[in-house]
């Protein structure tokens, strides 16, 4: 059945797996997309399409949860040279400022080409007359200019969630051309902060040759794009409440008990990649207690982190060295039954995630680049009484919206050790103050103002389309 609103986004919001007894079952995927994208569509009726991870090829569309599924099969092939290779092995590195090096295969980016086009055969399909497509992300890039040619009446939108890079290292890729023609076929391209929005547009005019005004586009047949910021957030809300149930309060009491009731209790949550800068935060604080601030009775450290992309070498490599690093630290500064760093290679519900928040006093989000970073937004809507300390990359596009956060370097480890100190000593009035400002700023702009204010933004675009 065609539908009005269709979302495209290389995974759904739940993953296919197979239990130990080999029945099927769905679990929610990893990601700040995900958390983003799944209540908007759950309070607007529409379809995901998406791949549900593995290979399994013949899926039907299905309703999880009352939300409408459509799953898009991968080859291992596929897989390989489109998700690992030129998602992950060209585009993740080299939009994250080459944290590692880019790597660029012809025969990467033409499976690229392949499965972009198979998502927007898909999405021609499902998409109702004049309906809302919204493209999600840097997996997808060519979807837009595919979808257009095929069903020139829908109106289209395309989200970035990661950085989109300066034009320097934009202009490193082979098929700069076509990623930014591509783009082009949508009515609106929404990107994290302006920076993005300005790099794209000047890359436009410099490479493409079309003539741009501010975050206009004037493409050669009469149409104008329009590419602009939409930082975006999380249910607020939701986790808010969440955060005041009697059960979160309980687990999260429960938590810091487990953990010996230390003074404080820091926490970092991310996905287990490269980008996050884990390894060198955690040695920022092994560093302080070696230093003699702190020792384990004191303060420990929680860390969570996500499994992720584990087929990726860099991502294999990244995982031995974290662990490593934290099996040092437990055997230079833990005692018997009290860990140093308590370490979680797990992914976490989202109620376990509340009491985590809950539980913590200092949160520690230090990314060498982020887009935004919803763990930061999710960890200030948890905090209803006010407390807690956030420090924070200014490299994380967050540090935009939340200024009353310890916004560190997280290339700087005396620096970040200087944060994490002032977070650790901070007064009850300091703490009070910054958490104030951060908890109304996120629960203003919160998911449902973010897509509101895109979907807003798209229709204006596509009638001043129509109009011309
Ligand atoms: C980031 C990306 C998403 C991606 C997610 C999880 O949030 O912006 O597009 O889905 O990471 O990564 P994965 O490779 O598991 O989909």
């Amino acid at each position: 059945m065609p539908h009005d609103l269709v979302i495209v986004a290389n995974r759904l919001p739940v993953d296919r797996v197979t239990n130990p007894d080999g029945s099927v079952g769905w679990r929610r995927s990893p990601g700040g997309l995900v958390s983003a994208i799944e209540p908007f569509l759950r309070a607007n009726h529409g379809v995901w399409i998406g791949w549900p991870g593995g290979t399994e090829q013949n899926l039907e569309p299905f309703e999880d949860d009352g939300l409408s599924l459509v799953p898009l099969a991968m080859s291992a092939a596929d897989i390989e040279d489109h998700y690992e290779g030129f998602s992950n092995g060209t585009l993740w590195p080299l939009y994250h400022d080459v944290v590692a090096k880019p790597e660029f295969h012809r025969e990467w980016w033409d499976s690229y080409v392949e499965v972009n086009r198979r998502f927007a055969t898909a999405a021609a399909e499902h998409a109702a007359k004049g309906a809302t497509v919204w493209v999600q992300d840097y997996q997808l890039q060519l979807v837009p200019r595919m979808l257009r040619e095929l069903r020139p009446d829908v109106r289209i939108g395309f989200y970035l969630h990661i950085p989109f890079p300066p034009t320097e290292l934009f202009q490193q890729l082979p098929w700069r051309r076509q990623i930014l023609e591509g783009l082009l076929g949508a009515d609106l391209i929404g990107f994290q902060l302006p920076g993005g929005a300005q790099n794209f547009v000047r890359l436009v005019r410099q490479r493409v040759g079309h003539k741009t005004h501010r975050d206009l586009v004037y493409l050669p047949d009469g149409r104008t794009v329009r590419a602009a910021a939409f930082p975006i957030s999380i249910d607020a809300k939701g986790f808010a409440t969440l955060a005041d149930t009697s059960s979160v309060r309980e687990r999260a009491a429960e938590i810091r008990t487990a953990l010996g009731n230390p003074r404080k209790v820091f926490l970092g949550v991310d996905r287990l990649d490269y980008t996050k800068g884990i390894y060198a935060r955690l040695r920022a604080y092994s560093e302080l207690i070696n230093d003699g601030h702190f020792d384990v009775e004191d303060a420990v450290f929680v860390q969570v982190a996500v499994p992720s992309r584990e087929q990726v070498e860099h991502y294999r490599v990244l995982r031995d060295d974290i662990e490593r690093l934290v099996g040092r630290i437990n055997g230079d500064h833990g005692q018997i039954g009290r860990p140093a760093v308590h370490y979680l290679h797990t992914s976490l519900p989202r109620e376990e995630m509340a009491a985590f928040y809950r539980a913590a006093d200092v949160m520690v989000v230090t990314p060498y680049r982020d887009g935004m970073n919803l763990v930061a937004k999710e960890y200030v809507a948890c905090r209803s009484e006010d407390d807690g300390a956030l420090v924070l990359s200014e490299f994380a596009g967050a540090a935009d919206e939340l200024r009353q956060a310890w916004l560190v370097n997280p290339y700087d480890i005396n620096g970040m050790k200087a944060a994490l100190l002032e977070a650790y000593h901070a007064q009850d009035s300091e703490l009070k103050r910054r958490m104030k400002a951060m908890r109304r700023q996120v629960s203003t702009n919160d998911v449902t103002a973010w897509a509101d204010n895109f979907l807003n933004t798209l229709a204006e675009q596509h009638e001043v389309r129509q109009h011309r």
